[in-house]
């Protein structure tokens, strides 16, 4: 028995050593120590033992089980070593190899304009509002002070809807102002809004598109003169075009202002010199505004006599288009992605 359990003690302890896996140490130490192992047998064999072997086979025996738990306990935590080392070693990562870089999208130019004018003015005490681009013919025409057959009808080609449910004529907005109308109805002065929004007109050409985006800005309060209207707009093209720049207001005709003006700023391909982009003139219209006709206060419910404004207009792809430069109004529809990251 002795000899057998120091055989059972020298492979065992070898298997240990060679063991190359957890399950294979488990299987050692099944086939060891479980319910029908080798040493167990010993072990529950002893009882049946007379006294002196029993102490002498008992007394190794044990030693060999405390061994044994020792042995194992230590191969497995070297086991589990070698494991997470080479775990470590397949799932190594650089991190100081540089990223790789996902495209990201830009705004369109179209937004970036809208959002910088918007910023602009918001920052001068202009709060944004905005309108339907489905709007009634009250608003878009009639309350502007353009009546049904007035000549001013043929400077907006008109896409006309069927009438609503309220059976009234109904348009696709031909401009931002009917905005200053909704602002205006419900309240009293003072009032100050900037309107962007989409505007839609029968046309295209080079220089037409048959939607396209204007930003509007009106205000009315008491002794509100042209010299506010001039001022807020200089202000604005400086900031936009972020250059001081020469501005002249023209006299000009909108049936909703009296009196209108269109405003003019220094070319910025020639310095006011004279080239293709502003037809040798050294000038580039870029807005259109004016005091806003009494007409219009009285429509919306407004003393005209106590309370005066002032109301602009601008268009975006023309902003955009002087801003960054091109001249094809058409590379804003396109969407050539080459174009817009450029631009973007
Ligand atoms: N609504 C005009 C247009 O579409 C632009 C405009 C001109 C707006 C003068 C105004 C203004 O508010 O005062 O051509």
């Amino acid at each position: 028995m002795l000899e057998e359990l120091s055989l059972l003690h020298t492979t065992t302890l070898q298997e240990l050593t060679h063991a190359n896996s957890l399950d294979e140490l488990e299987t050692i130490r099944v086939k060891t120590l479980g319910k029908k192992g080798t040493l167990t047998q010993i072990l529950r064999g002893l009882g049946q033992m007379e006294p002196t072997a029993r102490s002498v086979l008992g007394t190794r025996a044990n030693l060999f089980k405390e061994e044994f738990a020792a042995a194992l306990g230590m191969r497995t935590e070297q086991l589990k070593q070698t494991q997470l080392a080479k775990r470590l070693e397949r799932e190594w990562l650089d991190i100081s190899l540089p990223g790789r870089p996902r495209s990201v999208g830009t705004l369109h130019p179209v937004t970036r304009c809208q959002n910088e004018i918007i910023a602009i003015f918001t920052a001068m005490g202009f709060p944004p509002a905005s309108g339907p681009e489905v709007e009634s013919d009250w608003h878009n025409f009639e309350a502007l002070n353009i009546p049904p057959d007035h000549p001013a009808r043929e400077m907006h080609d008109t896409f006309y809807l069927p009438p609503g449910p309220d059976g009234n004529k109904r348009v696709l907005r031909t401009h931002t102002s009917p905005v200053q109308i909704r602002v205006m109805e419900g309240q009293q002065p003072p009032l100050r809004a900037i309107a962007p929004g989409r505007v839609f007109r029968c046309d295209s050409d080079l220089t037409h598109t048959p939607m396209f985006h204007q930003v509007e800005g009106f205000m009315v309060d008491e002794g509100v003169h042209f010299g506010h209207l001039k001022g807020l707009l200089e202000s604005f093209l400086m900031h936009f075009f972020a250059r001081p720049l020469p501005v002249r207001f023209r006299p000009s005709f909108f049936p909703f202002t009296e009196p209108s003006a269109e405003v003019d700023m220094g070319c910025l391909f020639c310095d006011g010199q004279g080239c293709r982009v502003c037809k040798k003139t050294g000038w580039l219209e870029v807005l259109g505004c004016g005091l806003i006709h009494p007409n219009v206060l009285a429509n919306v419910g407004i003393d005209r006599e106590r309370y005066s404004g002032f109301a602009f207009g601008m268009g975006v792809e023309r902003l955009a288009m002087l801003k960054y430069g091109f001249g094809d109004l058409r590379a804003l529809f396109e969407n050539d992605v080459r174009f817009l990251a450029r631009h973007g």
